[in-house]
């Protein structure tokens, strides 16, 4: 959820954290900060941490430290999302030792942290801060100096010391550290929080995320749970957590620095909204055999394991979780087993009805959420087969499941999910045909057809992209200063509606609800009055005409109706004040090309409001806290 980056070569360091910082922002921007080593001046004297941090994005930070000199070419630094302690300048990283010797920088979770810190300040140490990750530089000061009294030996050597601090901490870390003592060292850290290390030709480079150091270098590793490394102007040395060298595999990252640009687009947002017709197209790239069967490499599970399946659990959080109601209805129809989808936040508290022939299909984005895995975890013990889906290569939720299937999204910047959630549901339908496929439910025939339609849903995306804004503007008119919104529809319709509501909500911070259609005079029908914007799903599906007599009702008590339909229907304009229209689709596709319009809705209401689109208030990318 936050950003870490570190740099120790012959370029400016300043220059280099911030460049790296910037690409980091969308994790996490409620405070950021470096830590920069300051040589010894002329006149002698030891080097030094210049530590600098300011609340608020990383623009903050850069106008500070544009006043600064520019000597120095070793630092850390980090981008925050508050999780223990407000987002203050004391709070922000890097978090230092007493002496002001050694800072880190932190990403994670340090569970003991309370236990740690009462132990560290009844030793004298003394804490800045109410953050957990401070804890980490008390615990490598004493594992470098040594505290013969608490039985701690001294190492004298960073890369030791933060190896021996590890021991103590329980919980999840990617640490980066430095010491004044050693200058230009940086020492590395990985425990469940994603840390990758590469070199270029000008310095070596730490980040939590690729992205931050795609520039310099191309050839990464991913730093596995349990390895350190120690990175130097000359080189990065590797190695276990006994301290013995090792030799990771290297990545090559193959993906266009691009992907990090707005390429043009006012907002990342809307740029990954017009990139979605490819990530349908490339999900689906190599998916079909000659013979005209699927064919998923990554699977993981034989078609035989498949067969046994009786039941699945889809888990996920947030966006996720509505890619997983999609899923339910395909999983049902077309492999005809009970399906069902779970906030995985309440799945790891339950005690769900598991066997050996239950599949969990967990599904994040991110690949590293907390909830999704601990669901994950529990769900293995108990017995199930674990299916992931997820956009990141080698993430926790693909390392820890029986098989994955990759969303082709690439790199999703903005914070709210849109390109990332159309590539689960093209994933999710997927496996669903095949469930549908091994269990004899769908012929290759079926399959076949059903494929080639859910590739069409690209041109389709393209064609709402090409002809529904000044549509998805009007509407926007509609809601942009209603005190909220309430979004129906029903089967399909009622899945997309809930990820309609939670786009709005998130990015435009209007309060916006979803109900299931039928469900509305059961109650926020009362919410009703003249000129309430309602956004109805009334496409085309066996639910149509259910769904108009939802909308007569809301239309009798003066609503603001926002209809999406399928493109040729004149009769919904009977009801409807705004009609977008997406084109003729089979309805078991339909929150594939309907859930673009809403996405486009929410941003465009957004902007009319002054909100920031790409990183909405209180919210982080990848929600690594419980
Ligand atoms: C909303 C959004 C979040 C995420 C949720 C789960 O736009 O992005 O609701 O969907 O935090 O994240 P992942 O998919 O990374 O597990």
């Amino acid at each position: 959820m936050c950003g870490i980056v570190g740099y120790t070569g012959s370029d400016t360091a300043k220059d280099v954290l911030i460049s790296g910082l910037k690409r980091l922002e969308y994790r996490g921007y409620d405070s950021a900060g470096v830590a920069l080593e300051r040589a010894a001046g002329p006149g002698g004297g030891a080097t030094c941490l210049d530590i600098v941090r300011r609340v608020g994005k990383v623009a903050g930070l850069e106008s500070e430290l544009a006043h600064r000199d520019d000597a120095s070419t070793c630092g850390i630094g980090h981008t925050r999302w508050a999780t223990h302690g407000r987002p203050t300048t004391a709070n922000a990283h890097p978090h230092t030792s007493c002496d002001g010797r050694i800072a880190v920088v932190h990403n994670g979770i340090i569970e003991n942290f309370a236990e740690l810190r009462a132990e560290l300040e009844s030793r004298g140490h003394r804490f800045a801060s109410e953050t957990d990750t401070e804890v980490f530089a008390h615990l490598i000061e004493e594992a470098y100096d040594g505290r013969p009294d608490a039985g701690v030996p001294a190492t004298g050597d960073l890369m030791a010391a933060v190896r021996a601090a590890c021991t103590r901490v329980v919980g999840a870390y990617g640490l980066a550290a430095v010491c004044a003592d050693e200058p230009g060292v940086i020492a590395v850290a990985r425990k469940d929080s994603p840390i990758v290390v590469g070199r270029g030709e000008r310095g070596s480079y730490v980040a939590s995320d690729v992205i931050a150091l795609i520039d310099a270098t191309r050839d990464v590793v991913v730093l596995e749970d349990g390895q350190f490394a120690r990175l130097t102007p000359e080189g990065i040395e590797f190695s276990d957590e006994q301290g013995r060298p090792i030799e990771p595999d290297v990545t090559h990252i193959d993906w266009d620095i691009d992907l990090a640009e707005k390429g043009g687009y006012p907002d990342f947002m809307l740029k990954e909204i017009c990139e979605q017709p490819r990530v349908v197209r490339d999900t689906l790239v190599g998916r079909l055999s000659p013979t005209g069967e699927l064919d998923i490499d990554e699977l993981g599970l034989s078609f035989e394991e498949l067969d046994l399946i009786d039941r699945v659990y889809v888990i996920a959080c947030g966006t996720s979780y509505h890619a997983g109601l999609i899923a339910k209805n395909l999983i049902e129809a077309w492999a005809r087993i009970p399906c069902e989808v779970e906030a995985a936040s309440e799945f790891r508290y339950r005690n769900p009805i598991i066997t050996p022939s239950t599949l969990v299909v967990a599904v994040s984005q991110s690949g590293e959420t907390a909830d999704t895995l601990a669901a994950i975890r529990d769900a293995r013990i108990k017995g199930a087969k674990v299916f992931g889906i997820t956009n990141v290569v080698g993430s926790p939720v693909a390392r820890e499941s029986d098989g994955v299937i990759y969303t082709k999204a690439n790199k999703e910047i903005a914070v709210a999910s849109t390109k990332s959630f159309i590539g689960q549901i093209v994933s999710l339908t997927l496996l669903a045909l095949l469930l549908g496929q091994v269990k004899g439910k769908l012929t290759v025939g079926q399959v076949r057809m059903l494929f080639r339609e859910l590739g069409d849903t690209a041109a389709q995306i393209q064609w709402i992209l090409d002809t529904q804004r000044e549509a998805v503007h009007e509407a926007a008119l509609a809601c942009k200063d209603a005190p909220s919104a309430l979004f129906v529809g029903r089967g399909m319709g009622a899945a997309i509606s809930y990820e309609g509501a939670l786009k709005l909500k998130e990015v435009s911070y209007l309060h916006a609800e979803a109900y299931a259609a039928g469900e509305m005079k059961h109650g926020p029908i009362a919410l009703i009055d003249p000129g309430f914007p309602v956004i109805a799903v009334a496409t085309d599906s066996p639910v149509y005409d259910k769904v108009v007599s939802n909308l007569k009702e809301c239309e009798a008590r003066g609503a603001n109706i926002i209809a999406l339909a399928t493109e040729g229907d004149e009769d919904i304009r009977r009801i409807a004040d705004h009609v977008i229209y997406i084109p003729p689709v089979r309805d078991a596709f339909c929150a594939i090309t309907a859930s673009v319009p809403l996405q486009l809705l929410a941003r465009e209401v957004a902007v009319m409001r002054g909100c920031d689109v790409d990183q909405p208030r209180n919210l982080a990318k990848s929600v690594t806290v419980e």
